[in-house]
């Protein structure tokens, strides 16, 4: 019988365990497959710690935020090699691996697959910064717990008149600033694929405040301030040497403060972003996603991931799909833009 290895890798993302739950029905119903879970990503088969993963372990699974195998940030290739992971699966008799990660994830399923091992990717992101899919489940949950966030810092703004700053997630690409800043009406978006002069945000900030509104302004972690080169990250490296961002929020109500007098309170969201219930949207992008990944294995499609597009699922090459992120086009900041101030 085979034996598919489900894995979750990187930052957990809502909507994961329904890709879980779609993959073992689907596996189990439609081709007699045999499920088992590695705990917390890479680390669970470097440790060769796996879970059974029989039909009746993801009842319910759909709507569990989180993942029910746990993740890490483990880098297979750093913190043991490929020979470690053929190893390990040959030992557990693992046929094959469906591993649900991003970017960092896809990179190391890469390398594994082009030394012969069966890897298949499922791409997972809040970000959605992955090119090769129109959308990555999570975002929209994301964007849906962004702005419900930030309209309950406008209530406050306004009762007090404050200039209210809220950070959101968003590694290399400021998606989730875009969509939640719109969603909740912002005064300026701050992302990294724009530059904005300090000065010009405040004039967003003043023209707002003239107006008899408490200025909002949605900023991306990853947002490159004035006079820097690279997005503030005062926190080092995380373990796939990227940096770890947070807080450019405080430096700008620092800023903002000073130069338009307005008393000004920033919220960085974090990791609330990527906790709870996914959307309804995301439960069935993620489900779809899991069973077209069963669906892939079934065909041989080794070394691909499945991805979006249009409504359809298809199969793309790990290195077409970790060729290109998808950052947010210049058209669509001058979109949002025009109602900035
Ligand atoms: O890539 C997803 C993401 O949530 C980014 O938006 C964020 O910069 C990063 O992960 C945070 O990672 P960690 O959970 O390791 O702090």
């Amino acid at each position: 019988m085979t034996r598919l290895g489900l894995l979750t890798s990187g930052g957990d993302c809502p909507g994961i365990n329904a890709v879980i739950r779609g993959a073992v029905l689907k596996g189990t119903i439609a081709y007699g497959y045999e499920f088992a879970g590695f705990r917390d990503g890479w680390r669970g088969v470097l440790d060769r710690d796996l879970v059974p993963l029989p039909r009746t372990a993801v009842r319910g699974l759909s709507r569990l935020g989180g993942t029910i195998l746990g993740t890490s940030r483990t880098n297979p290739l750093m913190d043991g090699g490929i020979e470690a992971v053929r190893g390990s699966l040959s030992s557990l008799g693992v046929d094959a691996l469906l591993a649900i990660g991003g970017e960092g994830t896809l990179a190391a399923a890469q390398e594994l697959s082009d030394a012969g091992i069966k890897v298949l990717g499922i791409p997972k992101t809040i970000d959605n910064d992955l090119d090769a899919t129109d959308v990555t489940f999570g975002f929209d949950t994301a964007v849906q717990t962004a702005t419900e966030a930030i309209d309950r810092l406008r209530t406050t703004g306004e009762s007090h008149h404050r200039c209210m700053i809220a950070e959101v997630m968003g590694r290399n690409a400021g998606w989730i600033a875009l969509h939640s800043g719109m969603a909740s009406g912002a005064h300026a978006i701050l992302i990294p694929e724009h530059r904005v002069p300090t000065l010009q945000v405040a004039r967003w900030v003043e023209s707002a405040h003239h107006r008899g509104r408490a200025p909002l302004v949605v900023v991306a972690e990853a947002f490159v301030p004035e006079g820097q080169q690279a997005p503030y990250s005062p926190r080092g490296l995380d373990t796939f040497g990227r940096p770890r961002l947070g807080g450019i929020s405080l430096l700008l109500e620092q800023e903002l403060k000073e130069l338009t007098g307005i008393e000004t309170r920033a919220t960085v969201l974090g990791h609330i972003q990527r906790g709870g219930a996914p959307t309804a949207f995301d439960r069935v992008l993620a489900t779809r996603m899991g069973m077209a990944a069963v669906d892939s294995a079934a065909a041989g499609r080794w070394g691909t991931m499945v991805a979006l597009r249009g409504t359809s699922l298809v199969n793309v090459g790990f290195q077409a799909a970790l060729g290109r992120l998808k950052t947010v086009p210049e058209d669509r900041y001058r979109e949002a833009a025009v109602l900035f101030g």
